[in-house]
């Protein structure tokens, strides 16, 4: 039978990935862990540990413990925050890889999955539906591990036989954990500050579209890839997957269907930056042909989950 060890299970991702999981194997199949404390619903659902990802020995101990057959490591310092602190996200982003990589290795784990990035993509590849095989250039800390570590994943399958599985995520839009750190969040903080307060004030220009995915989605797309058969993973360094491309304005104006009285004020910092060198959209032509990706979640459906959920959150 599975095993789960989700690592970084507090985050963005980790929240809803750990409770979708746990729906589908069993609150006990699924040992959420982290470096701090998850949110109630992750530490309620079944087994919490604290775990460092840089830890070998408490890795070791745990897929003991736990008999745990499969990973999902989540753990990383995301596009924003690295670059305030550029050794130190290259630092963990790649040593908890390569540490779950070899303790993966040695303990004879089925199969692991490491999301990469849109991030892994630079200013020179093709902006607009870009391709599964292209130029990638990325000019951030956060893209050059997320690159690193796709040639890794797809070296260890090789040189190892190990069945390690990713994804290129776009940003990510959920209701349930705040956005950890990345160039993407302004998408989930205008939805909070709408409903708060009728304003928000956004670090990117109004008009550059970036590719986003509704949470639903992406980790749908997570776990059918975990599922599909190994026959089908004909990528192994990893899958784009396009999502919605919209920008700020067509986000706001998406938004005051709802809550017309919605300000927007546009003031870019260092994020604007890093957003001008990510594709404005990508193709997921690859995952669509191997493992039959379609994904549910447009703008429309998307904003109005969204509004519902965080006016249900916050009570108004
Ligand atoms: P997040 O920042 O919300 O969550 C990361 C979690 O990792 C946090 O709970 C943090 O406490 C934990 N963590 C940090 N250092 C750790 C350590 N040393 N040991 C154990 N846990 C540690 O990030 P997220 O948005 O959930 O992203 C998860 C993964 O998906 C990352 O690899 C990220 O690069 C990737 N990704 C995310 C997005 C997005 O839009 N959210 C898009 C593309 C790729
Ligand atoms: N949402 C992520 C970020 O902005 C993209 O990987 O860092």
């Amino acid at each position: 039978m599975k095993k789960i060890l989700v690592i970084g299970a507090a985050g963005q991702i980790g929240t809803d990935l750990t409770g979708e999981l746990r729906s589908r194997h069993g609150g006990e199949q699924v040992v959420a862990s982290d470096i701090k404390l998850a949110p109630e619903d992750v530490m309620q659902g079944g087994p919490f540990v604290k775990l460092d990802a840089m830890d070998n020995k408490k890795l070791e101990k745990i897929i003991d413990e736990y008999g745990i057959t499969e990973i999902y490591h989540l753990a990383a310092i995301l596009s924003g925050n690295a670059e305030k602190n550029p050794k130190w996200a290259w630092d963990l982003n790649m040593n908890s890889l390569f540490n779950v990589l070899d303790v993966s290795r040695a303990k004879g784990i089925q199969k692991i999955f490491w999301p990469s990035s849109m991030g892994a993509f630079g200013p020179t590849t093709p902006e607009w539906d870009t391709p599964q095989v292209t130029v990638m250039e990325p000019t951030t800390v956060y893209g050059i591990s997320k690159l690193a570590g796709e040639r890794w994943v797809e070296y260890y399958h090789t040189k190892y036989g190990m069945d390690i599985r990713s994804l290129r995520y776009p940003g990510l839009i959920s209701y349930k954990t705040e956005a950890g750190g990345g160039t993407t969040d302004y998408a989930v903080e205008i939805f909070y500050q709408a409903i708060k307060c009728g304003k928000y004030e956004c670090f990117l220009s109004e008009d550059i579209a970036l590719p986003m995915m509704f949470m639903d989605d992406a980790v749908e797309a997570t776990i059918q890839l975990m599922d599909a058969p190994s026959k089908d993973i004909r990528v192994r360094s990893s899958y784009n997957l396009g999502g919605i491309s919209f920008t700020p304005r067509e986000l706001a104006d998406e938004i005051r269907k709802y809550i017309p009285e919605l300000e927007v004020t546009y003031k870019p910092d260092f994020r604007q930056e890093i957003a001008e060198s990510w594709p404005r959209r990508i193709s997921d032509d690859a995952a669509q042909r191997d493992w039959g990706w379609q994904q549910q979640y447009d703008l429309e459906k998307m904003s109005r989950v969204m509004i519902e959920k965080i006016r249900e959150k916050m009570g108004v």
